[in-house]
Parts: C-alpha cells; structure tokens; sequence
C-alpha cells in the first residue's frame, strides 16, 4: 500500500488585518441536513465532492436579514424593491466595475431558467444554439427543451511550459455555426474548465456575434469567485453597447455567497426592446422569485463583501492544495482554476480499468465526483472543493491512494 503523506499548503495565507475572522474550517455538518449533495453518500463513507455548492454557512450578514424578515411573519408576494436594486448595482460597481441602470435588471427564480428563456426568444423552432463544451450540463439541454438544435465547439487546451489553461478554438466555433444559428450561451466564468475569459477572448466572442448577428447569453453566475487575481471578471456586455445590445447577461448571489437554495437570480438586459421580449417569454413561465431570497440578495450584495474576500483566500488555499495533490496522483492532469470552486480532473491516462468509468472508481474509493460525460466529456472529473480544507484533504488523500494503488 502506498504512503500518503499529508498536503500541506507551501503559500502563505495572507490574512487582511481589519478582516472579521469567518470560520471556513468547521462548517456545519450536512448529513442529516436537507442537502442533496450529502443525501447521495448517505449512510456511506463517502465524501461528496460533487453538485456545485458549498459545505458553508451563507454570510452572517444573509442570515441575519433572513431572520429579521422570518420575524416579520409574512410571506407574500414580493416586488423589486430600491434597496434590492441598489444592492445589486452598487455590488456591481465595486466588484466588477460595471456600472448598469437598475431599470436592466430582470429578477428571475434561477439562472437555468434565465438561459432556456434566452433559447426560446432566440429565433425559431429548428434554429440552432451554439456553446463551447465541456459545459455545465443545463447548457446541453436547454436547446433541446426549446425546440432548437445544439451546436458545440469543443474548447482545447493550451499547454506551453507557461500556461495551462482551456480555451475556445476560435476556427472551430466559427465553422460550426450555421446561418440558423441564433444564440451564443456562454459561461464566463467558465464551468467546469475554471477559465475566466480575458477581455480578448470576449471581444472575439462579442464580434463573432456581430457577424454572425447572434445573440449572446452570458451565464455569469461564477462572477464573485475569481480565485486568480490576474483574471478579473469582465462582464461580456461592459465592452461595449454594440455587444451589450445583443446580450443577456445572467447573474446570481447563488454560488458566490452559497445560496443557491434560495432560487434567487436576475437577468441584466440593456437593450429596451430585447428586455421586453425577454419578459414577455418569461410571462407565465417563470414562478415569481421567492421573498426570502430577495431578502438574502440585497443583503449578500451589500453587506457580504468581507466574507467574500475570506471565502476567495480559503478557495485559494483549495485550489493550491488540488494541484499539489493532483500532481502526485498518476493517471490524472489538472489545470489551474482562474475561477470557481471547481477543479476539472483529466482521467484518461488512468491506469488499466481505472479509466473505464473513473467516476464509479473513485466512488468505490470513497469521493463522490462529479461524471464530465455529463458536461460533454467522458474521462473527465470535476471536483467541488467549496468544502472544509479537513474534508479536502481527506478526499485528496483518498484519491491518490486509490490513483496509485
Ligand atoms: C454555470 C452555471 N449556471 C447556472 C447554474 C445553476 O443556476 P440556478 O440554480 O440559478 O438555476 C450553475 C450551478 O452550478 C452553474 O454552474
């Protein structure tokens, strides 16, 4: 049997002084919670590593405005609100630098609504939807359930001494989109390759939009967790109206401040006319959003920003701690992660029957992963590392035990 020997973190964690200390190390425990990330392993000695949220408590801020409307006791319809509105836009501005007019923002009850939306407005029945995989799976079938056809360009990795990163093959997407194609769905940043797109990258992406006269819907839930500060976020529609006319832009306090169960998201729409279009889809369809995610909203855009700084630190020390381990575990490559708390595992150099079904490998030694044949690329793992260090370290362990055994 191999030695594990323990991962240690060779980075300094760097510990802002006027930072309110959050505790990241001892999360609440989740087995007997309503999680469905935790109720896949239940009864089993199994780590789940897998659906993308994380092992911690929302911000004390959130919780604190959550119990203060509990208090209240009503539980009525709700309606945007100044305060929400000016939470999200001033949120914005400081993490983003973008600047938006409260009168784009669209609420919605979720982001995978929010991309079916922008396929069902998005030419006709037949018409085709174009996408960089891998990709999140709702990506892959939000075309189908909309009647339109699912046009894919696989991204490629850049490997150079220097730089290790999945990028968009640009002759490739622009080969396969098709005069029927309408719509560009993006993930920036990108899930599960981790990429936060640079502002070349989006600017070819937004004029092959414009050639092509395609719209664009940019799925930006991952905005808040750019771990790499050389890649700052950009949102897709802040370079320019010419791009931002033609894009939806989808966004959410859902991963960042890790509330993803309260069903809360917004669309952000500049363009008048595709708005109305865009509400005018939405009508009928979409449940209106839920009162106590509103709630949580304001407060995580507002007042959330110094527990988002300590999370991106703690992700920080996970993400170094994946590619130490995932270094020493033979059969696996990784690349580093720009942004999210999701590593993207390449498999395939497995040895033997280990790379048949790696998922069911790593599972039967105890790490519940999450299959990239569901993003578009069988051999492919993702990791969720949004989870204690302690519970990282064991999966990690675990994994390179099983990898070299
Ligand atoms: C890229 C991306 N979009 C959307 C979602 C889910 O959004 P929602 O729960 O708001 O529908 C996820 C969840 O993992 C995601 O990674």
């Amino acid at each position: 049997m191999p030695v594990v020997r323990p991962l240690t973190i060779t980075r300094s964690v760097e510990i802002i002084a006027t930072m309110p200390a959050y505790d990241f190390d001892t999360p609440p425990d989740r087995r007997n919670s309503h999680s469905v990330k935790w109720q896949r392993v239940a009864g089993r000695d199994v780590l789940p590593m897998w659906v993308a949220d994380m092992d911690f408590a929302a911000p004390p801020a959130v919780l604190a405005a959550m119990r203060q409307e509990l208090e209240h006791g009503v539980m009525g319809y709700a309606a945007p609100w100044p305060s929400l509105l000016d939470a999200i836009v001033e949120g914005l501005q400081r993490d983003h630098g973008w600047r938006i007019d409260p009168d784009w923002i669209v609420l919605l009850p979720g982001v995978v609504s929010g991309f079916n939306l922008a396929c069902l407005l998005s030419g006709s029945p037949g018409d085709a939807v174009a996408t960089l995989t891998p990709v999140y799976p709702p990506f892959l079938s939000a075309p189908g359930n909309t009647q339109r056809q699912l046009i894919r360009s696989d991204m490629v990795l850049e490997d150079s001494a220097s730089t290790q990163r999945w990028v968009c093959d640009f002759d490739d997407l622009s080969a396969c989109i098709t005069p029927e194609t309408r719509l560009l769905l993006l993930c920036n940043p990108h899930n599960p390759v981790g990429r936060s797109y640079s502002r070349e990258e989006l600017l070819n992406l937004g004029a092959l939009a414009i050639e092509r006269d395609m719209l664009i819907c940019s799925d930006e839930i991952h905005c808040g967790l750019v771990l790499n500060p050389d890649t700052p976020h950009i949102p897709l529609a802040s370079l320019g109206e010419d791009i931002a006319d033609r894009t939806i832009t989808l966004m959410a306090p859902s991963k960042t401040w890790n509330i993803p169960g309260l069903s809360s998201a917004f669309a952000i729409i500049t363009d008048a006319n595709l708005r109305r279009r865009f509400r005018r889809v939405a009508d009928g369809l979409m449940p209106h959003t839920n009162v106590m995610g509103l709630v949580a909203t304001e407060a995580a855009y507002r007042d959330a920003h110094d527990w988002r700084l300590a999370l991106l630190d703690y992700l920080r020390g996970n993400a170094e701690l994946i590619m130490q381990a995932v270094a020493e575990m033979p059969g696996v490559r990784t690349t580093p992660v720009d942004a999210t708390y999701l590593a993207w595992l390449d498999c395939r150099e497995l040895a033997n029957e280990k790379k048949q079904n790696p998922t069911a490998f790593f599972e039967a030694h105890g790490v519940l992963l999450s299959d990239g044949a569901d993003f578009g690329a069988p051999g492919f793992l993702r990791l969720n590392f949004g989870c204690s260090r302690g519970v990282l370290t064991e999966a990690l362990a675990r994994m390179r035990w099983a990898a070299t055994d």
